[in-house]
């Protein structure tokens, strides 16, 4: 296995709608343990494949205390009620502010060998799926923002961005 590197906002293919996944050989397997790997490696709940450059539909979250999950082609077949939670992106690090998202949802997704299953999410899980199905949309938590919020974290998210790549603060 092996720690990918996650690409910064608005790097590619971030902003693009990612493609379906339809070879499920080992080398998908192979990408997925990689990003499970990936997503512990930064302390994340959830990683897209665009994130790591890959512009597929799957994705890997992690539940505390739960064992981790890998997500293809996910569909989000119904969607229930509203809460605001923070969240934040590994792809915009040390950015965080409250997002609305659905409290339950009816998903319907693949795994890494292609067998399909439908389940019910909730809470925190629910949360994760939604935040990186957005991913697989081309979409991030920046575009659940207001016009004039959205300008300001982007202004703190270029200060942050040149701090990071000036390695001013460590890891990302
Ligand atoms: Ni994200």
């Amino acid at each position: 296995m092996a720690v990918l590197d996650v690409v910064l906002y608005p790097g590619e293919p971030l902003l693009a709608k990612a493609s379906p996944v339809q070879d499920f050989g080992p080398e998908l397997a192979k990408l997925a343990a990689d990003m499970i790997e990936t997503m512990h490696a930064y302390e994340g709940v959830g990683l897209a494949a665009p994130q790591v450059g890959r512009s597929l539909r799957m994705f890997v979250l992690q539940e505390p205390e739960g064992e981790p999950m890998c997500l293809v082609n996910p569909e989000i077949l119904a969607r229930e009620g509203e809460e605001s939670a923070e969240e934040g992106c590994l792809s915009l690090p040390r950015i965080y502010f409250p997002v609305a998202r659905a409290v339950s949802l009816r998903v319907r997704a693949q795994d890494t060998a292609g067998v399909s299953r439908e389940f019910e999410a909730q809470g925190f899980l629910a949360r994760v799926i939604q935040h990186e199905f957005d991913h697989l949309e081309g979409r991030m938590i920046l575009d659940h923002l207001d016009i004039i919020t959205r300008q300001a974290v982007l202004q703190e998210w270029e200060v942050i961005r040149k701090q990071l790549a000036a390695g001013v603060a460590g890891k990302a």
